[in-house]
């Protein structure tokens, strides 16, 4: 039978012993990590969150409890007190390798059977039994950093937001529907049969209604669902800080939010960054890396070549000109002896997956080129080109004609992709950036119609109204989104708070009156009674979180995360539910296929 803890109170964690304690009675508690038996002697490294501290059983010492010693296995639960004493053989490997426990009394508090996971730092186990096996997992100490990590950045957050004046409010999680771009989850309403309500995809719409309330300043550390696919820096189920400012523009809310992160990254991992970030427009960031969220810790930055070849009678170029496309290059300086033909046909696949129908290229060499097209050039074209393009030998020029939305998407991929391999990046870097002034709208091809890019209630640059009624497509917005290291931490906007503008958007997206009402109407109403200026943003907790401990997935920093199909393999949700259930909330249960 399990023994339990009567008269027993713990004195220290494993860890946090020290040369201080030599000699005194201690009580510890923890896991089993190790045992060694050699007979006479029982070694047990003990570990709880703290890290592990080494006890013994001396069979000469005490009989009795040296025999209940013997039944300790791997992962049991105990409870030891003993006296601390300097080891004779030091484990320089061990926080705590100077000291061991003299165990005067043992108390085996729960049995385990053998853990179907490797509870160490780095387990190989499969993340299909990771994921199973979640609490066990949780156990590995790099799984316990991340978390006490998370905890870290989550209680910073709250601090700085607190001495700059926000006020954390919670707002529901069950909403009405209020599409933001992805997929909402649903919850049928059992008092309203066939009505639904909807998880948030984030508080955006409570957070304006709280500046019309005049609460300033908010902020939220918010939990956000869409319905969306999964990928290593995505959940259906993800935390956002999430925050809004009254009485601000564009400038203020990006100075507010910079001294957060100097703040959080210095203290939370005791990285210092310089204040103020990089700032680039979303126009720039394309020309430039191909990207609205470029990677800046390394060049290789996009060449046009459109105006050199525009009349050339290569029709793979020529053509994608006419067509309003362009042609652009990038340059991987050094690259050519590095790729072989195999490998630069790999790279070509590489530009196809982003709609690229091929990749030009040219690989320069001492006095000479090879190239997959350079033949079909005049001589002052590809003598023009090299130049442009800053050619020397050793280079690997790759080039793609097309519209610009494939040719930036292709290039921005090829770049990282040529980065990646040939280890250009330098992973000590903390590159933050600001890409502003993204398009309002973009043109939705199956629509036929504009949509918001960012989110219709985003203001329009003041300089830019009057082409709403000309050319919405130029139209710049005030948003911005910051970028650490090409990965996209948050994102927001100065929102509108006049109510003619905002109509002349709904109109512009195709929303008449009556659909404005109908989906957004709360918010207009509470718009009608005194709006401040206002604008906000939400970062990615589990991003941020990613990017500080170095992990590869935001799913080794959420606890208890989605699987790849959407699912929780430890709980087995999403399940079946009872037919009474069902029943109550008025849905009929329909025959699947396979299930
Ligand atoms: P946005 O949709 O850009 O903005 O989201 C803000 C940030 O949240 C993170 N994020 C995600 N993280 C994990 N899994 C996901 N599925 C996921 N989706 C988004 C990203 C992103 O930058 N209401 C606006 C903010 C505002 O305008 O104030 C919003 O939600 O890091």
């Amino acid at each position: 039978m399990a023994e339990n803890l009567t008269g027993m109170k713990r004195t220290h964690m494993c860890a946090e012993v020290t040369a201080e304690d030599i000699g005194r009675e201690i009580v510890v508690m923890g896991w089993v990590q190790k045992r060694r038996d050699l007979g006479k002697l029982i070694f047990v490294d003990l570990r709880d969150r703290t890290g592990l501290l080494q006890i013994v059983f001396k069979d000469e010492l005490d009989k009795e409890l040296h025999d209940k010693a013997v039944q300790i296995r791997n992962e049991f639960v105990i409870a030891v007190r003993g006296t601390l004493e300097n080891r004779e053989v030091i484990n320089p490997n061990m926080a705590t390798g100077n000291w061991e426990v003299i165990v005067s009394e043992l108390r085996i508090l729960s049995k385990a059977e053998t853990p179907p996971i490797h509870i160490e730092e780095d387990s190989d186990t499969s993340e299909a039994t990771r994921m199973k096996y979640r609490y066990l997992d949780l156990r590995r100490p790099n799984m316990q950093r991340n978390l006490i990590l998370r905890h870290k950045v989550a209680k910073i957050t709250r601090d700085y937001f607190d001495e700059n004046g926000f006020i954390e409010i919670e707002t529901p999680i069950l909403i009405k529907s209020t599409p933001e771009g992805a997929r909402d989850y649903l919850v049928p309403s059992r008092v309203f049969p066939g009505r639904y309500f909807a998880l948030p995809q984030s508080p955006q719409l409570f957070k304006q209604i709280l500046m019309v309330s005049g609460f300033d300043r908010y902020i939220q550390i918010a939990k956000c669902f869409r319905d969306e696919d999964l990928r290593a820096d995505r959940q259906p189920e993800f935390t956002q800080i999430d925050l809004e400012m009254s009485f601000v523009d564009v400038p203020d809310v990006l100075e507010m939010n910079e001294g957060f992160l100097k703040r959080v990254f210095s203290e939370a991992i005791g990285v210092e960054v310089q204040t103020p970030f990089q700032v680039m427009t979303y126009s720039e960031a394309m020309d430039r890396f191909g990207s609205d969220k470029p990677d800046t810790r390394f060049g290789m930055e996009l060449i046009d070549v459109t105006d050199i070849v525009k009349n050339t009678s290569f029709k793979v170029f020529s053509g994608a000109i006419e067509n309003g496309g362009s042609v652009r290059a990038i340059n991987a300086k050094g690259c050519g002896p590095k790729f072989s033909r195999k490998q630069i046909d790999a790279l070509t696949e590489v530009t196809k997956t982003y709609g690229a129908k091929g990749m030009a290229w040219i690989v320069v060499e001492e006095g000479n080129i090879k190239s997959s097209f350079t033949k079909y050039l005049s001589e002052d074209e590809t003598q023009q080109i090299l130049k442009k393009v800053n050619a020397e030998p050793g280079d690997l020029i790759c080039f793609v004609a097309d519209t610009n939305k494939v040719v930036f998407d292709s290039l921005g991929h090829l770049r990282l992709d040529i980065a990646q391999k040939t280890n250009l990046i330098d992973e000590s870097k903390v590159n933050f950036l600001w890409v502003t002034e993204f398009p309002l709208f973009e043109f939705d091809d199956e629509e036929k119609r504009w949509v918001a890019t960012h989110h219709p209630f985003t203001a329009p640059m003041d300089e830019d109204i009057p082409m709403l009624d000309t050319e919405p497509g130029k139209v710049r917005s005030k948003t911005y989104d910051i970028i650490l290291n090409g990965v996209e931490l948050g994102g927001g906007s100065v929102r509108i708070h006049d109510q003619e503008l905002q109509k002349k958007i709904f109109k512009l997206i195709g929303f008449s009156d009556d659909e404005a009402q109908k989906r957004f109407g709360f918010l207009l109403e509470a718009f009608k009674y005194g709006t401040p200026p206002h604008g906000g943003l939400a970062f990615g907790l589990d991003r941020m979180i990613m990017l500080m401990a170095k992990c590869s997935s935001i799913r080794d920093v959420i606890a208890f995360p989605k699987v790849q199909n959407s699912s929780c393999p430890m709980t087995g949700a999403p399940d079946l539910v009872d037919e009474k259930q069902l029943k109550e909330l008025h849905i009929q249960q329909v025959e699947m296929d396979d299930e």
